[in-house]
């Protein structure tokens, strides 16, 4: 990896080049001189008809087009344009004019080639670069004025409000983008203008994926500064003090004919999600409800006939059949999967509430349908999967397989999940220390049962806060676990061919070479339990100390022995010392960079269950953003980092620093 690292490429920044008089801003382009063609050569002549069709064939109104010409391996072009996400029609179409223009200008013989401007991005490269995640070049670009007032509140602002956009952008239910911006108030008069964006071909985990790694580094490049921006191939972000963006098209995205699917196989993936913007609730109501009545109408009595048939007492139906729901069942239980029932989005597919008509409420887990698993293969998972149960797991009910459609049907619980509640400053005051100390244990217990106790022994792979879902008496329940059995990915301890976790809370051994055990499980927890101490996500840490991440935070404080300082003020009153210490101690031992030297989960829980029982002092644990580049996880087989950064002025005219590396 260090080798990756240090095997840099030229980056290739032509800025003195700009023109005043062309009203576009300043373009920044990309073309690493590792693969060129010749001017004659076929790819070329394929070159010249992506651009052709990039730019008359374009699809405007979503502002993102895709294109793909040739045959063998060495002349076919992939080629792709993103606007940003409020950019109108007119201004997107002449942005990519501009840049085809400029990109052959800049890149007259390179194979790849990137140039970004404010308002567009154009790429092409002759592997393929649609629905992948490209983070191996980071543009940096930073205003070089100063924050002057406060810029501890500043910076921990801007930390939040990223975090927030991340999360809408993940999510966002503008048609055919994956795009938020939010102004934030820092003064009575001074405001924070903030941007996230994905190009929409990415999923929403490796959206989040992109985000969350382009986040932390507005402190590398941008700490204290009036604006900045990370700008990597497949997402970006950008913050000012000044009104960058146009607020009213953010706002009040046009109305789309898009409307929920009347079939129940069909996806409705621009229609879904919640947030602001998207088809207003009295539209998918009006066309919901009809639909929802005739579908009652239509389903009851095939429903009906098919449970009874289904549970016609001969004793002899499966394990198996017992779990199989219909999906006409299923899609009456969500109101045919409507927006309004949409609890989440994950990885690996979106989240239903839903009701059966005896008025059992469950969760559905629609599937992407990316998933590579075979019928069979699928059934003997979920099987595997159901026959888990702990109070400390969400159970899984039973499943639904038909044509296409993937679905898994789980008992749904009430009190939404952990995150909701940790990292919001008016929640977090319902989790007192004894709640938060309950959710500790029952997590833990949850893994024991899933490492150990389990008929078969199932690493999660993707612990976090959202998967922590919490029941009416904020009893801690783990969502999600199996799910890489279920889905299909890669099983083999050692190399996977997927990276299922999520950054912040992946160990330093997943998340660089993929190797994941239930140490790398412990990891997660470690982080975990730092969370729930301090209210802090890890993934998000900006703290005003020097410290870099949550890890290093608790590591310093703890070297330093005044451990409770990490501990959020809102436990104030209710926590107990030794309680809270001994928490810590453990989540520094999860977090060690060696799996060995983590705990299990079962000593983890005989530690949290007995007072008495002794617990070896942590030691530096891995720190995760100092050396962030490594950690990034495993996109492609050919990962080669890359970076330049600039600084710019306000005006964004004269352009002063240039270090490429
Ligand atoms: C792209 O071009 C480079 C250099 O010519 C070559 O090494 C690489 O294999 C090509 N990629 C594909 C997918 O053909
Ligand atoms: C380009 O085409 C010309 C004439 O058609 C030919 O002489 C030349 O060799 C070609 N160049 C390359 C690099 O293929
Ligand atoms: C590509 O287009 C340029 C100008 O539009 C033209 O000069 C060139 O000959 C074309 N190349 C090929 C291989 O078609
Ligand atoms: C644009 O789309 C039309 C219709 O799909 C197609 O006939 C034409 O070849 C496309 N143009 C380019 C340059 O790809
Ligand atoms: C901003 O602060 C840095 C370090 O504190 C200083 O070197 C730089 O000159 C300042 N820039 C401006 C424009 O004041
Ligand atoms: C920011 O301040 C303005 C005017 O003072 C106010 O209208 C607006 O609601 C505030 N926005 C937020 C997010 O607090």
């Amino acid at each position: 990896m260090s080798a990756l690292i240090t095997s840099t490429y030229f980056c290739l920044f032509c800025i003195l080049c700009f023109s005043i008089r062309i009203r576009s801003d300043p373009r920044y382009h990309w073309c690493p001189d590792t693969a060129t063609y010749s001017p004659n050569s076929t790819y070329r002549s394929n070159l010249n008809q992506t651009l052709l069709s990039l730019s008359s064939n374009g699809t405007w109104e979503n502002g993102f087009y895709t294109y793909k010409v040739g045959h063998g391996p060495s002349d076919t072009v992939y080629g792709l344009f993103l606007c940003r996400g409020d950019v109108n029609t007119d201004d997107c179409q002449q942005c990519v004019k501009d840049a085809i223009t400029d990109v052959l200008k800049r890149c007259p013989k390179e194979k790849r080639a990137t140039i970004w401007y404010d308002y567009c991005m154009l790429r092409y490269s002759n592997e393929s670069i649609l629905s992948r995640l490209e983070m191996s070049f980071t543009l940096y670009l930073s205003n070089m004025e100063n924050i002057t007032d406060e810029p501890n509140r500043f910076r921990q602002l801007l930390g939040e409000t990223m975090n927030e956009i991340a999360s809408e952008a993940v999510n966002s239910n503008l048609p055919g983008k994956k795009f938020a911006t939010k102004i934030a108030n820092f003064t009575e008069f001074e405001r924070l203008y903030t941007l996230a964006q994905c190009t929409p071909d990415l999923t929403s985990g490796d959206c989040d994926i992109c985000l969350r790694n382009a986040i932390p580094q507005l402190r590398t490049c941008c700490d204290n500064k009036k604006g900045g921006r990370v700008i990597f191939e497949s997402c970006n972000i950008r913050y000012e003090t000044y009104s960058f963006f146009d607020p009213t098209t953010v706002l009040e995205p046009q109305p789309t004919p898009n409307i929920p699917p009347i079939q129940p196989p069909a996806p409705s993936p621009s229609t879904t999600g919640q947030g602001n913007g998207g088809i207003s609730k009295q539209v998918i109501l009006a066309i919901v409800v009809p639909i929802a009545v005739s579908l009652v109408l239509f389903f009851i009595g095939s429903c009906f006939l098919k449970r009874r048939t289904r549970k016609e007492p001969h004793g002899a139906i499966s394990f198996v059949e017992s779990l199989q729901f219909d999906l006409n069942t299923i899609a009456l239980a969500t109101n045919n999967f409507s927006a309004d029932n949409k609890i989440g989005e994950g990885g690996f597919g979106s989240v239903y509430k839903g009701a059966f008509l005896n008025g059992r409420e469950i969760a559905v887990k629609r599937l992407s349908k990316s998933s590579g698993q075979g019928a069979k293969e699928f059934k003997n998972e979920v099987v595997l999967i159901a026959k888990l149960r702990h109070r400390n797991l969400v159970r899984l009910l039973g499943f639904c397989l038909e044509g296409e459609e993937k679905i898994l049907v789980y008992e749904y619980v009430p009190n939404k999940s952990l995150d909701y509640f940790l990292f919001d400053a008016e929640k977090r005051q319902m989790l007192d220390w004894s709640k938060r100390y309950k959710i500790i244990r029952g997590i833990a217990r949850g893994l024991v049962y899933l490492h150990e106790d389990s008929p078969v022994r199932i690493i999660h792979r993707d612990l976090k806060a959202s998967n922590i879902l919490l029941d009416g008496n904020m009893n801690p329940k783990i969502s999600d676990f199996g799910m890489a059995r279920i889905f299909g990915v890669d099983q083999s301890q050692g190399n996977t061919s997927r990276i299922v976790g999520t950054y912040g809370y992946m160990s330093p051994e997943y998340a660089m070479y993929g190797n994941f055990s239930v140490k790398s499980d412990v990891f997660s927890f470690g982080i975990l339990i730092l969370e729930i101490i301090s209210g802090r996500k890890n993934s998000s840490f900006y703290q005003s100390d020097g410290a870099e991440d949550l890890i290093s935070y608790a590591w310093k404080l703890w070297r330093d022995n005044r451990p409770l300082e990490l501990m959020d003020i809102k436990l104030q009153n209710t926590y107990v010392r030794n309680e809270v210490i001994r928490c810590i101690q453990i989540g520094l031992l999860c977090v060690q960079e060696d799996a060995n030297e983590r705990p299990n989960m079962a000593s983890i829980l005989l530690t949290l269950n007995s007072h008495s029982a002794t617990l070896t002092l942590p030691r530096q644990p891995a720190f995760f953003l100092r050396s962030r580049t490594q950690y990034l996880p495993k996109v492609q087989d050919s990962y080669k980092p890359t970076s330049a950064w600039i600084s710019f002025s306000v005006n964004e005219a004269s352009i002063s620093e240039l270090y490429p590396r």
